[in-house]
């Protein structure tokens, strides 16, 4: 699936506007969302999921603007941040505080105390430091602060080694080995201005095997049983994260949102019979697969570099600072001309970035047509993690980002301008 994408006489084409159009108007790099879709991934997860009862939380990280905020306000969906500057998005869009998650595993005193001021929903806490500030500075504030624990179940997703997140061996979360979870269970129920809720796990990013988010399942279930001993009392949330696969290149077979979805509903279904549980409140995290087949980067295509007999080089004019992901996890894309997207006559290229590094390279080897200086280039399935992980290397400028709907056309993030790029210097 590709949102709203359509080739219209052989050019790109969503919602009506073809994707040359847009760059003539809005310049190159360019981020483009297909803002229906976004929406739709949205209500597929809410309707699935929710039952009810149960919270799909959009983890932020994947692609946060003040405008995602709001979409993601509109649509009823909970939000999911990592630090006091995705905090600080959504406050602007008016997000309401009690449906915001706060991750990450070092949360400073400073990122906290201002969550606590604002009142965000849950805190997901990561360490015993952590429990400790949010008792104290809660406490300072005459406030009380409700917690979620963050476990490393120890499962094992066959992804790339930098995205894993589950395993034993990881920053994240209290560990499984001696039991750290019971402790930190005991030592938060103690604490007077923090609410225990619920546990929570991330197993890791880009994910297509079904097992692994069953097993979490189960063995987050057998933990919350054991906390709950422990405690006395039945803790009544459960979350699961996010991870969801998604579609990048030829080959690639995730499931569909609804399949993911019946997963974790099953898997926790059949771990609460076995156990006999009460079942808790779910909550899911998916970030990727609600933004990454909504979104297309476009450059345009400069230099072109024919070593005879070994390769030949396609320069555009973006790279590794709108996109990273190919420089950083070898992930790989796929491309098309805007205006010239099937063709007779292919050739084999690398399409490569403008920074000052070999591994400045967004696609090696695709076979594409024939391109030529000025031709529009369409990087598909873009929409997670290029924004949000881009720089300002080699000092470019950060691309604007559009939001392209069946109502029209917004500027969602402006280009950086030669003044943004020196804000702060004399
Ligand atoms: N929840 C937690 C606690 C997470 O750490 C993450 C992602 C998510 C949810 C959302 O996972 P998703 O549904 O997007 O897979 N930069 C990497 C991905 C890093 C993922 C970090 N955590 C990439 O570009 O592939």
């Amino acid at each position: 699936t590709f949102g709203n994408y359509e080739v219209i006489q052989n050019s790109l084409h969503l919602h009506g506007h073809s994707m040359k159009e847009l760059a003539n108007e809005y310049g190159t790099p360019l981020y483009v969302y297909d803002e229906n879709y976004i929406r739709e991934n949205a209500r597929r997860y809410r309707e699935s999921f929710e039952q009810g009862k149960n919270i799909v939380t959009y983890a932020g990280k994947a692609f946060l603007t003040v405008e995602m905020c709001r979409l993601v306000k509109e649509e009823g969906l909970s939000l999911d941040v990592v630090s006091s500057g995705e905090l600080y998005a959504a406050k602007r869009a008016g997000f309401p505080m009690e449906k915001i998650y706060f991750h990450g595993n070092n949360k400073t005193r400073e990122e906290i105390a201002m969550a606590v001021e604002l009142g965000v929903g849950r805190f997901i806490a990561d360490n015993f430091r952590e429990l400790r500030l949010i008792d104290e500075i809660a406490g300072e504030m005459g406030k009380t602060s409700n917690a979620i624990l963050r476990i490393a179940p120890g499962i094992e997703a066959h992804t790339h080694e930098y995205i894993k997140t589950g395993m034993i061996d990881t920053k994240f979360g209290f560990s499984i080995v001696e039991k750290e979870y019971l402790k930190a269970a005991k030592a938060a129920e103690v604490l007077p201005n923090v609410e225990l809720k619920g546990i929570h796990c991330h197993i890791g990013s880009q994910i297509f095997e079904v097992q692994p988010f069953y097993d979490a399942a189960l063995a987050m279930l057998g933990i919350l049983k054991e906390i709950n001993e422990e405690i006395g009392r039945e803790l009544e949330e459960l979350d699961l994260g996010g991870g969801f696969g998604c579609y990048y290149v030829e080959g690639d077979d995730p499931l569909e949102i609804e399949e993911y979805v019946d997963i974790i509903l099953r898997g926790v279904a059949e771990g609460i019979e076995k156990l006999g549980m009460k079942e808790p409140r779910l909550i899911i995290e998916p970030g990727r697969s609600m933004v990454n087949n909504a979104g297309v980067n476009l450059y345009t295509v400069g230099a072109i570099k024919e070593i005879p007999g070994v390769r030949k080089y396609v320069s555009v004019d973006g790279g590794m600072t709108d996109n990273i992901r190919p420089a950083l996890y070898q992930a790989e894309y796929t491309a098309v001309i805007a205006d010239r997207v099937e063709s007779d006559e292919k050739e084999l290229v690398t399409i490569a970035g403008k920074c000052c590094e070999s591994g400045d390279v967004l696609i090696n080897n695709i076979e594409m047509a024939k391109m030529e200086e000025d031709d529009i280039l369409a990087l598909l399935y873009t929409g997670a993690y290029g924004y949000s992980m881009a720089s300002n290397y080699n000092m470019l400028r950060r691309p604007a980002v559009i939001f392209v709907s069946d109502s029209g056309i917004k500027t969602v993030v402006k280009r950086q301008t030669y003044e943004d790029l020196l804000m702060g210097q004399e």
